[in-house]
């Protein structure tokens, strides 16, 4: 086992520094910027021209990926919703043969995710699996496959093949519009280009994260708290996920917004505030950290340098000027380095923390 963790000493901080290979995979072949297109071609051309409503079916970390591509589809303007997939048997909104259901798992074997596919499949809808397990029982009961190419994850905490969703959800987002409208979505322009630069932000990201640092100053608080406004807020879920599945600490993740609409009254000196700025209505994420702040919270802006977040803020954790539309994977990034390091102060058996299974086959 120590071998198939090279130089690093847990799995997940090297599958945290893979990012930037797995990443290059997953886009590799799928886009054009030359033509400036998602190409994607796993599908035929028109594959979605029918599709009237998307539903996105998840659990866990791929869940938190779910929520991001139904906002970017939304963005995008078409009709999604992500769902928690051990909901979906009480709860599943109606779906006709023009209903779109995606399964993201990694695995592919989570039995919730699984049984979503199925009731959505006997139901009449069209069904598609992310997953990063070519053969898997997903990829063989959906109707089609996306794969993200994220190479084997074996820390139980999802890192690498989050991002790869994420982005892989990103494309399939454009590609769904392009076919539905007719046309490309306006914003390409700045997403291709950003998305080839992707991989080599993240490189250099990695090698001059604040991230160990933050994890020292902060790690004797009582919980942990993070807050992102639009695609910033399946970050912020998953930015708290990640936290509370290594290190064992209370964290939780809320839309911006909806601090002072409850969370505002747990807030202390002793609940770091981690603020992800994603380009997204930034002064009003701003206002809501300046909130906490007033209440004594340390707030760490995870934010590009030169941003106005950088002065009101405590600290800072760099992400690059990007695209709106991936700016929340590179703040991704550095908070799965602060869960680590903070895990790895504390002590814990980070690519098995205590409960957990890497996939869950039971209900
Ligand atoms: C388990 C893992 C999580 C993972 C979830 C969904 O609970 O501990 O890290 O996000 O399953 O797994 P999947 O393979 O469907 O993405």
């Amino acid at each position: 086992e120590q071998a198939g963790k090279g130089e690093y000493e847990h799995f997940m901080l090297k599958e945290i520094y893979e990012q930037p290979t797995s990443l290059a995979q997953a886009i590799e072949g799928r886009v054009d910027p030359n033509a400036g297109q998602v190409s994607l071609e796993d599908f035929e051309p028109g594959t979605f021209e029918d599709v009237d409503s998307v539903q996105l079916v998840a659990c866990g970390t791929s869940y938190h990926a779910a929520l991001y591509g139904s906002l970017a589809l939304n963005q995008a303007g078409v009709q999604a919703t992500a769902l928690l997939a051990n909901e979906y048997s009480v709860t599943a909104p109606p779906v006709t043969e023009d209903t779109l259901v995606i399964a993201v798992s990694q695995s592919g074997e989570t039995a919730d995710t699984l049984n979503a596919l199925r009731q959505a499949a006997d139901e009449g809808a069209e069904t598609l699996t992310v997953t990063n397990v070519v053969g898997s029982t997903a990829a063989r009961v959906a109707d089609d496959a996306l794969f993200i190419r994220a190479g084997p994850e074996i820390g139980v905490a999802a890192t690498k093949t989050f991002s790869s969703q994420a982005v892989m959800l990103t494309l399939l987002a454009q590609r769904i519009a392009d076919d539905v409208r007719g046309e490309p979505p306006a914003d390409l322009e700045s997403l291709l280009p950003a998305l080839a630069d992707m991989p080599e932000e993240i490189d250099t990201l990695l090698e001059e994260s604040a991230a160990d640092a933050i994890a020292r100053e902060y790690i004797d608080s009582q919980s942990f708290f993070f807050i992102g406004r639009g695609l910033g807020f399946p970050v912020a879920l998953e930015g708290a996920l990640k936290f509370k599945e290594i290190t064992y600490e209370h964290a939780e993740g809320f839309a911006s917004g909806e601090l002072k609409h409850g969370p505002l009254a747990l807030v202390t000196p002793e609940t770091p505030v981690f603020a992800i700025f994603t380009g997204e209505e930034d002064e009003k994420t701003l206002k809501n950290a300046e909130e906490a702040q007033t209440r004594g919270a340390p707030v760490i802006a995870v934010c590009p340098d030169g941003h106005r977040a950088v002065e009101v803020a405590d600290d800072h954790l760099a992400i690059p000027d990007t695209d709106s539309d991936l700016a929340g994977l590179h703040a991704n990034v550095q908070l799965q380095l602060v869960s680590y390091y903070a895990a790895d102060l504390l002590g814990r058996p980070i690519d098995k923390p205590r409960n957990l299974a890497k996939s869950v086959t039971v209900e």
